[in-house]
């Protein structure tokens, strides 16, 4: 016994910052967003916290599940960037729905989603739970350097929630963890301890974008090629690839190195930008109402990130 999804959702705020708007705020240019990552525009949150988009994501992908709040067992949320460390935003998403059930966050970066549906797989599987909602919530705008323009013009708000019900869908995964604070780090906020001899630095993304970039590709393409060897599936079996939207040109170069055709990859980086935990369930849930993903498709679902944590799915479409 694993699960299924019984219907997805997803929510973007609707401030629309473009790549134009964008350049008056740093030295940059629309050729150079859309060339080197492939972003146009970004949803930046004006005053809804990640556990309000968290909140109107869940609605949604109850809406279209069918489910009512108090049949939930478990509600996740992958975060960063919550506003509260505590509440999480899980048990804010809890109370705002109504629900009554288990709740807490979890934390994995941008392959964040990915874990929290391995987590609730293991709650499935030990036969626990019957339902639950797991959603990737972020605003990374909170954590943005908008004066670093290799960062900021990157990222955006966001978040994608799917309900989840006993199934068997969940076919197969892979996690790879490589502790890292080189490539990719957001400290948190130091505190004013009188006591602290350690740095106080500001909470911002840090990255070294060519490392990570090589990192990603390498990562998506190991994980995607591990799942379809131990599967015994050809690339012809995949439906569609739901990966993390980080750039074009990692998933690009991705599917040159997999022989899958680029159009196989769910994208939608160009509207949203990266919105890390966020980014692969709001994909997941465009390529459900789009029609992308049909009943009985096979389909992959891969993110990476700070971490360094990696992750892949193997699913049906149920
Ligand atoms: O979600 C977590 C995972 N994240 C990722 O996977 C991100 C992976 N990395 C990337 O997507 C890319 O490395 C970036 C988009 C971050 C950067 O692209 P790049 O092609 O690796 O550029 P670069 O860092 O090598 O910089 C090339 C040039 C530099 O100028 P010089 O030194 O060649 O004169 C930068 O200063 O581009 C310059 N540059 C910019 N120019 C205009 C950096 N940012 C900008 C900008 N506008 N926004």
């Amino acid at each position: 016994m694993s699960f299924r999804f019984l219907g997805t959702g997803a929510y973007v705020p609707e401030t629309i910052v473009t790549n134009d708007a964008l350049s008056k705020l740093v030295d940059t240019d629309d050729e150079w967003i859309t060339q080197r990552v492939g972003v146009k525009r970004r949803h930046i949150s004006k005053n809804q916290t990640a556990a309000d988009m968290a909140t109107e994501a869940a609605k949604r992908a109850l809406e279209n599940a069918g489910v009512l709040p108090a049949e939930l067992d478990l509600i996740l949320v992958a975060t960063v960037s919550s506003e509260t460390a505590a509440p999480s935003a899980a048990c804010l998403v809890q109370r705002n729905i109504g629900a009554a059930c288990m709740a807490f966050d979890i934390s994995a970066a941008c392959a964040g989603f990915l874990f929290a549906l391995e987590t609730a797989n293991a709650y499935f599987m030990t036969r626990k739970i019957k339902k639950a909602l797991v959603i990737g919530a972020e605003r990374l705008s909170r954590l943005v350097n908008w004066s670093d323009r290799s960062t900021c013009v990157i990222f955006g708000d966001g978040a994608g929630a799917a309900v989840l019900g006993e199934g068997n869908a969940y076919l197969d995964s892979t996690f790879t963890v490589t502790g890292d604070d080189t490539v990719l780090r957001i400290p948190n906020y130091a505190g004013k301890s009188p006591y602290w001899e350690g740095k106080s630095e500001d909470p911002f993304i840090e990255m070294q974008g060519q490392a990570t970039f090589k990192f990603a590709v390498q990562s998506m393409v190991r994980d995607i090629k591990l799942l379809l060897e131990r599967n015994h599936l050809s690339t012809e079996d995949i439906a569609c690839i739901v990966p993390h939207q980080a750039n074009s040109r990692i998933i690009e170069l991705a599917a040159r190195k997999l022989g899958i055709p680029y159009e196989r990859f769910v994208l939608n980086i160009t509207e949203y930008g990266n919105t890390s935990a966020a980014s692969v369930p709001i994909a997941l849930d465009e390529a459900a109402r789009k029609g992308i993903l049909q009943k009985g498709d096979k389909f992959i679902m891969a993110g990476f990130g700070g971490g360094l944590a990696s992750a892949a799915n193997l699913m049906i479409w149920e």
